[in-house]
């Protein structure tokens, strides 16, 4: 695949916007850093984020959106919540929040939690694909797995190239430093990753920092789950894959971006049948199959 690096103009955005709505990943400058973004109500979309990052697990992934009141169409924001978002937005926080019933975002960005990591960026790149796109967009940070954070497009290029159709290039990134992200999801505010702001006074020393991406909720099923099986036992719900025909698939062709897209769902589907045991067909460790797989074991374990 051709990696085109195009100066941020409006010409830029308009292809950016075609791409983000034929499913298509894009890596657009933010002012923390450059993110890779997709149409979070995608889950095909979103999936391919992973596979070009060659993410080997399925992390949450922050959806950014053009203001507080298309954030509150997604999440619940409690008086705290609002207050934060009034005054830093848009810029570099990330809010965690109970996500809504009716958002319309695909699972696979929140991992199955019931909560979501909101932000609204403050630059005008990714304003200006928020707003031609319509869309709210998931965006991790625009580098392959265990790279540093991309500032300027060339680490981009250097870290995705060949990966991904299109680079806006904003220049270098004003902040070079991922988002503050509080959780505002119980009583008490919550630093769960320290970043350009310091919330910490704000939220009025009550603030506990948690290691960034150490997550104490991971959703896994309240069943049992049984890996590479081949065929269900009488009382097993059976997650299939390619060949081995299940009550439902993560992919009938065997197509990992599928599979990864279907996966978070999926469990929740079986979590919710009748049957008191999941069994999941074997899907193969390569491309996005690692980080089916890791999933697969946490919700095994
Ligand atoms: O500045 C930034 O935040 C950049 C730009 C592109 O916006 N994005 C970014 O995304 O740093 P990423 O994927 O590298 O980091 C997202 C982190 C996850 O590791 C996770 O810890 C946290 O956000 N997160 C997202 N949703 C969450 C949730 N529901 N609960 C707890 N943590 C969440
Ligand atoms: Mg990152």
């Amino acid at each position: 695949m051709e990696t085109r690096i195009l100066p941020f103009d409006d010409d830029a955005i308009a292809e950016a916007s075609r791409l983000i709505l034929a499913g298509e990943p894009v890596a657009v400058p933010t002012e923390t850093v450059y993110g890779l973004a997709a149409d979070a109500t995608n889950a095909e979309a979103v999936a391919r984020i992973y596979e070009a990052k060659r993410r080997p697990s399925f992390n949450p992934l922050i959806v950014h959106v053009r203001d507080l009141e298309a954030a509150r169409k997604i999440g619940v924001f409690d008086d705290s919540a609002r207050t934060l978002a009034e005054r830093h937005w848009p810029g570099p926080l990330t809010l965690v929040v109970p996500v809504r019933k009716d958002a319309g975002i695909a699972s696979i960005v929140t991992a199955g939690l019931p909560t979501i990591g909101l932000r609204v960026p403050a630059h005008p790149a990714m304003q200006a694909l928020l707003r031609a796109s319509a869309r709210p967009l998931a965006a991790p940070s625009a580098n392959a797995s265990g790279s540093i954070s991309p500032t300027r497009a060339t680490h981009v290029l250097k870290s995705l190239g060949g990966r991904i159709r299109l680079i806006i290039d904003g220049g270098a990134t004003e902040r070079g430093l991922e988002s503050t992200i509080v959780a505002a999801t119980g009583v008490t505010l919550r630093l769960l990753r320290p970043g350009p702001l310091s919330i910490n006074a704000e939220a009025g020393g009550s603030a506990k920092i948690e290691a960034p991406g150490q997550l104490a909720s991971h959703y896994a099923p309240s069943k049992p789950v049984r890996l590479n099986s081949g065929s269900a036992q009488a009382d097993e719900f059976l997650i299939g894959f390619a060949d081995v025909d299940g009550d439902v698939s993560l992919s009938a062709s065997g197509d990992l971006v599928e599979a990864a897209a279907r996966l978070f769902d999926l469990l929740h589907e079986a979590d919710a049948s009748e049957k008191p045991r999941i069994a999941v067909a074997p899907v193969p460790e390569s491309g996005l199959g690692a980080a089916i797989n890791d999933r697969l074991r946490r919700a095994a374990a």
